[in-house]
């Protein structure tokens, strides 16, 4: 028990900060690398946005006027907020890219390849941290429901009461979501301690 305590601070404490340091600096070794996944992820970004677009005005054309009737409709929570959803990631996206990597908004002290003192003072306020955990919550909905769709637009799945499909995108939604959910949940709790920035510390 005692061996695995002192693993734990080890790895919680200083080691995060640098090996979060590290990462970051991998990110960077390669410009065109960096910026080709950049360029990629906001194509993919923008194309979605427009696609979600278009589909919402086919669909409004297709039927100008509301339906009379609206229950008992065979929907989820997360198909009938999924416009919403979308609109929340999109703006969680640029703010968590003004805050994260940019530092302008809401980062005090941020310091550029320090994710781990970042990390921690950025999450520190819990509005912001209540921000990245209902951007995570549109997530996960977004995924689940997502998830779904694209096994029933391929055809993959054969129709059943219990669906193999609804349990796969609820299993991805899950994993994903508690995954990145447990980062503003333990900086609320605390978890982060201050660390020696290995930025400073390297004398950039
Ligand atoms: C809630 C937990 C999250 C935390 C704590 C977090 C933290 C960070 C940090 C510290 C950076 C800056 C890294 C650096 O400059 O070296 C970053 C960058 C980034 N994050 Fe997150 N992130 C989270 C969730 C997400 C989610 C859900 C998405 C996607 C929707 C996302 C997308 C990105 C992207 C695309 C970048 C890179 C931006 C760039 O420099 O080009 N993050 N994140």
């Amino acid at each position: 028990m005692a061996y695995l305590a002192r693993f734990w601070d080890s790895t919680i404490g200083k080691k995060s900060a640098e090996a979060m340091h590290d990462y970051a600096t991998l990110l960077r070794t390669s410009m065109p690398v960096l910026w080709g996944a950049r360029i990629a992820l906001i194509g993919a970004v923008v194309l979605h946005a427009v696609a979600a677009l278009q589909l919402t005005q086919r669909s409004n054309a297709a039927r100008p006027q509301a339906y009379a009737k609206k229950a008992p409709q065979v929907t989820t929570f997360a198909a009938k907020t999924i416009r919403y959803g979308g609109v929340l990631l999109l703006a969680f996206i640029v703010f968590h890219i003004l805050h994260m990597t940019l530092g302008v908004v809401a980062a005090p002290g941020f310091v550029h390849l320090d994710p781990y003192n970042n990390v921690r003072q950025g999450l520190a306020n819990p509005l912001v941290a209540g921000f990245y955990l209902l951007a995570m919550a549109a997530l996960g909905l977004h995924l689940y429901h997502g998830t779904w769709a694209v096994f029933r637009t391929l055809g993959v799945a054969r129709p059943s009461p219990t669906p193999l499909k609804r349990r796969l995108a609820v299993a991805l939604a899950a994993i994903v979501v508690l995954g990145f959910a447990a980062i503003p949940l333990g900086a609320l709790a605390g978890a982060f301690t201050e660390q020696p920035s290995p930025v400073t510390a390297e004398g950039h």
